[in-house]
C-alpha cells in the first residue's frame, strides 16, 4: 500500500514540530523533524571548527557525518557518529550553524535520500523549509504554517528560556530574522510554500486552536 506524507513547511518558530508531533500521534504516523538533521551537520561543523559559510570546506567533511534517528516514545533522537545530540542540537548557537550549512548545494543532497527513505517506510508528517516543494512533492497533503515575527520569535524564546539557556529575546528576534532572511532567499531549495499547500497563520492562536486548525485540513484533504 502507498504511504501516506503530511508536508509541513515554514518559518521558525511558526509551530511546526510541536504541532506535527501532537497530530503524528493522533493519527499514528511517524514525524520527522528535518530541521534537527540540518542541526546534526550543524554541530558537527562546528565540533571541526569549520566556518560554516565556506562550501568547500563544509562538503569536505560530509563523508565523515552519519546521522542516525531513532524514534523512541514519539520523541526523534539524533545520533551523529553514534553520539547522541538530541540535546545539543537545540542550542541557540547551532540554529545560526544550521541555516548556513543548509543554503550549501552538496549538504542539501546528502541529506535528501536520508528524508525521502523515512517517507517510503512510514506514514510521515515531516515539517521543514522544503518537504512540500522538493523533498516529497507529491506529498498527499501540505501545509504552510506562518505567524508574525514577534509572535514566532516570542515561542522560541520560551523554549530556550524553559532549556535554561540565556538569550534576550532581542537576540532571538533578529537572529531569526537574518535565519528567515538567509533561508529564504538562498538559491537552492529556499523556504518557500509549495502551490498546492494550504497557508495557515497562527499568530495569537493557542497550541490546541491551531491544532485543531489542522486537523480539519487534513481530515478534509484525506477524505477529498
Ligand atoms: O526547523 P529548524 O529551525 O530546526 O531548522 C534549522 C535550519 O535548518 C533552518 O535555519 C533552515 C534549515 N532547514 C532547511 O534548510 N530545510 C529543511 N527542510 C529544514 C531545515
Amino acid at each position: 500500500m502507498n504511504k501516506c506524507a503530511i508536508a509541513i513547511d515554514g518559518p521558525s518558530g511558526a509551530g511546526k514540530s510541536t504541532i506535527s508531533k501532537l497530530l503524528a500521534k493522533e493519527l499514528g504516523f511517524t514525524y520527522v523533524d528535518t530541521g534537527a538533521i540540518y542541526r546534526t551537520v550543524g554541530v558537527y561543523v562546528k565540533r571541526m571548527g569549520v566556518n560554516p559559510k565556506d562550501a568547500a570546506q563544509v562538503e569536505k567533511l560530509l563523508p565523515q557525518i552519519n546521522i542516525e534517528i531513532a524514534h523512541r516514545d514519539g520523541v526523534q533522537r539524533l545520533f551523529l557518529n553514534g553520539d547522541d545530540v538530541t540535546d545539543e542540537i537545540r542550542e541557540h548557537v547551532i540554529s545560526a550553524y544550521a541555516s548556513d550549512v543548509s543554503a550549501i548545494p552538496a549538504v542539501r543532497a546528502f541529506l535528501l535520500d536520508m528524508q525521502r527513505e523515512f517517507a517510503r517506510r512510514d506514514n510521515v508528517i515531516m515539517d521543514g523549509r522544503d518537504i512540500g516543494t522538493v523533498v516529497l512533492p507529491d506529498a498527499k497533503i501540505k501545509i504552510f504554517l506562518t505567524a508574525t515575527d514577534e509572535d514566532r520569535a516570542h515561542r522560541r524564546y520560551d523554549e530556550l528560556i524553559l532549556k535554561g539557556q540565556s538569550v534576550s529575546f532581542e537576540t532571538v528576534l533578529s537572529d531569526m530574522r537574518a535565519r528567515d532572511k538567509q533561508d529564504s532567499s538562498r538559491s537552492v531549495a529556499p523556504l518557500a510554500a509549495a502551490e498546492d499547500a494550504v497557508t495557515v497563520d497562527t499568530t495569537g492562536n493557542t497550541l490546541e486552536e491551531s491544532v485543531k486548525l489542522l486537523k480539519n485540513i487534513i481530515k478534509e484533504r484525506m477524505n477529498g
